[in-house]
């Protein structure tokens, strides 16, 4: 196939070069009826693709033209059987994923550490998640994959599995052996599904980790926005082999598509695409050389951590993502917030993602030189600063309560009622600090990176009060519940 050819943009610029009379949606008419100032902002040609599915333009939902053209180039760059275009991001690849490989009730092995995603997913397909552990790293405080042996353990330990999960790369950029898992897991005969919502890159470069399509998982999503050049929201779906029911797959994307695309968001796709088959070893040349240069930079910098190709080989660490910058502060004396909100206070500086002793920036195609050196220099400075109150000082908060070890993630709480049973319940809103012991029917993430402390239908227990109070201190943004502050927390009627 022609990897140049953008066949589904293509068809958006035919339309509007036809001069067609528009008797149809979106109703701001390309943008003739729009809010001025909205449309000058935006720009005209936005306005002007921002057409309906038609004739000459394909349909999202049953395609048969361009679009398939653009689906079936997708899953020639990445080595896949079908691609899918989402454009509800790697969420709806989650919930995908799962109603397609799972009836109700069935088992699937998940790692603790997946996105609160991959529980919509569970919640909608009314699956039993059987919970794997990630490798914890309680030097950098966070979570890294799940091991070959730990996939064999739990396929060992429960043959009734209809599939196994993983998420790889995780948010801070560690990938998982995924080769040798796909071994273990189509050995006993099951479905590998991945998300590998941060890995869109991993397929276009030798030096970035093996990509879920190359290890030949069943299933894959990729988040295109995350790491590439398509608009937010958009992501791919991707299935390879003959283990996957193809009808449920297809019935299942058109259950999560909105009947009305975002025809825009859905040409980025085509587009990102053609850049990575066309240009992208070179563009990720550059990408890698320049975060491999911070990284060095940064390591360089008294009280700074950036880890690199060195963890490879601790647990739960099979590769790592150069392009992701995970900067652990934590000898700074600030926290990871702390950090975040100083850059951008401070420097005009935002990154993707701060936790309680890290900040990760993104290097992506779209990162500048300029970009580069600000980001350095900023931490250069920061790093020579007074710290006027440090949290890790021995009468600190913090120090005290890394004394008691409640800064550690809280062990897996007991399953007492399946995700979408406890979801699905009537509930009531109880004290938060007074909810030990009752069955949560809410998911609990601190944001970023949406990992679940706690799931529906599992039990509060005192450390995850701990836990997520120290959180809630630290300045954390808690997702999922319906008391944004959690002083309250949605619990099963008893
Ligand atoms: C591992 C993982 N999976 C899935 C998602 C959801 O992706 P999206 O934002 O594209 O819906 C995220 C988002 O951060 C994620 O980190």
């Amino acid at each position: 196939m022609d990897q140049t050819k953008t066949p589904y943009f293509q068809a958006l610029l035919d339309y509007v070069d036809a001069g067609v009379v528009p008797f149809h949606t979106p109703g701001h008419i390309q943008g003739n009826g729009m809010d001025a100032a909205f449309r000058e902002f935006i720009g005209d040609n936005i306005c002007a693709i921002d057409l309906t599915p038609m004739p000459g333009i394909d349909d999202l939902l049953q395609p048969t033209e361009s679009i398939k053209e653009a689906q079936a180039l997708a899953a020639q760059a990445y080595g896949a059987d079908r691609t899918f275009f989402l454009i509800n991001g790697s969420t709806s690849g989650n919930q995908c994923m799962m109603m397609t490989a799972l009836d109700p009730g069935q088992k699937i092995a998940v790692p603790r550490n997946s996105h609160k995603s991959m529980l919509g997913g569970l919640v909608m397909s009314g699956a039993e998640p059987v919970y794997m552990q990630p490798e914890v790293d309680e030097e950098l405080h966070m979570d890294h994959c799940v091991t070959p042996q730990t996939v064999a353990r739990t396929l060992a330990e429960h043959p009734d599995l209809a599939a196994v999960y993983l998420v790889s790369p995780t948010y801070y950029g560690v990938a998982a052996d995924l080769a040798k898992i796909a071994g273990i897991v189509h050995e006993a005969g099951k479905l590998l599904l991945v998300d590998e919502a941060w890995g869109p890159h991993f397929h276009f470069h030798p030096d970035l980790p093996l990509s879920a399509t190359a290890a030949r998982a069943d299933l894959s999503i990729n988040s295109t926005h995350k790491m590439l050049s398509a608009f937010s929201q958009c992501a791919m779906l991707h299935q390879i082999g003959e283990r996957v029911r193809i009808d449920r797959l297809l019935a299942v994307i058109k259950i999560f598509l909105s009947t009305s695309p975002n025809l825009p968001m859905v040409a980025s796709l085509d587009v990102a695409r053609k850049q990575m088959a066309t240009h992208g070893r070179e563009l990720l040349d550059r990408t890698i050389a320049l975060a491999r240069e911070a990284r060095e930079r940064i390591n360089r910098i008294d009280g700074l951590y950036c880890f690199g190709e060195e963890l490879k080989g601790r647990p739960g660490v099979f590769d790592v993502d150069p392009t992701k910058i995970a900067v652990t502060v934590r000898d700074l004396g600030y926290t990871g917030y702390e950090v975040s909100a100083l850059l951008r206070r401070r420097y005009n500086i935002q990154v993707e993602l701060a936790d309680l002793f890290n900040i990760v920036a993104l290097f992506t195609i779209g990162t500048t030189r300029d970009a580069m050196e600000r980001f350095v220099t900023a931490l250069e400075e920061l790093s020579r600063d007074e710290r006027p109150v440090d949290m890790f000082a021995p009468s600190g908060l913090l120090e005290q309560r890394l004394n008691r070890g409640s800064y550690r993630f809280p062990a897996v709480p007991p399953m007492r009622m399946l995700p979408r049973d406890a979801f699905l319940a009537p509930a009531e809103a109880v004290l938060f600090r007074k909810s030990k012991g009752r069955i949560c029917a809410e998911t609990i993430s601190p944001y970023p990176p949406g990992i679940p402390v706690v799931a529906p239908g599992e039990e509060i227990t005192e450390q995850i009060i701990d836990y997520l109070r120290l959180e809630l201190k630290a300045g954390v943004r808690i997702q999922g519940p319906y008391d944004a502050e959690l002083r309250t927390i949605r619990v099963v009627c008893e």
